[in-house]
């Protein structure tokens, strides 16, 4: 089986979605969901939910200085992750950069086996707020990446990419939406996607 861990650090309607999908996977499991806000709705609704699933915050250690931190955050997750033989990281909704110690545990020769959504077509509007971005610069078309996670700031290669169109009606709240929608079916895709061939 391949052993899959989810990390986010908010709502998780990607990580809940990656869940409900890996139940019907014969290859592939998720036995562990990391989140690093003690806020995040994870913490109840996968205790809930899948109660076979172990959830554990790590937060961040607020006294050190910040390449520290960092440091110490990932050492800690990596003792877990080690724990529970995970093979690939999913991040859905985890709003820090993965640094040296995970990249280095996650590299397989040609990539790092961790892997990212991010709401548009990548390489336009990386970092935070990308929906609104795109929707401030009047994109007709947007869209979602997944993609390889690398040292920078959403800028590892491209795994796969789908649009949507905007409507000349769509408020925000609706752009947003409709791109939440096709996220919610792309990632588990790519899930099914790992559980077929064994690697992306
Ligand atoms: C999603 O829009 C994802 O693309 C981005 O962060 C957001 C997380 O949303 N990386 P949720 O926590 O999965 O609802």
């Amino acid at each position: 089986m391949i052993r899959v861990a989810v990390l986010a650090s908010g709502t998780g309607s990607n990580a809940m979605k990656l869940l409900h999908h890996a139940k019907n996977l014969t290859q592939l499991c998720i036995p562990l969901v990391i989140v690093d806000q003690k806020s995040s709705l994870l913490l109840e609704t996968v205790k809930n939910e899948f109660p076979e699933v172990s959830v554990q915050l790590i937060e961040v250690p607020q006294h050190k200085s910040n390449a520290d931190r960092k440091t110490i955050h990932e050492n800690e997750m990596l003792a877990i992750l080690k724990e529970h033989k995970i093979d690939w990281c999913f991040l859905a909704g985890y709003m820090r950069l993965i640094g040296p110690t995970l990249l280095h545990a996650f590299h397989d020769g040609k990539k790092h086996k961790i892997v990212n959504i991010h709401p548009s077509l990548l390489p336009k509007f990386p970092g935070l707020h990308a929906y609104e971005q795109a929707y401030e610069a009047n994109e007709k078309v947007s869209g979602i990446t997944i993609h390889f996670v690398d040292k920078g700031l959403d800028t590892g290669p491209i795994i796969a990419q789908e649009t949507f169109e905007r409507r000349s009606q769509d408020s925000l709240e609706d752009f947003i939406l409709r791109g939440k929608q096709l996220e919610w079916k792309l990632y588990p895709k790519i899930l099914s996607q790992l559980n077929e061939k064994g690697d992306l």
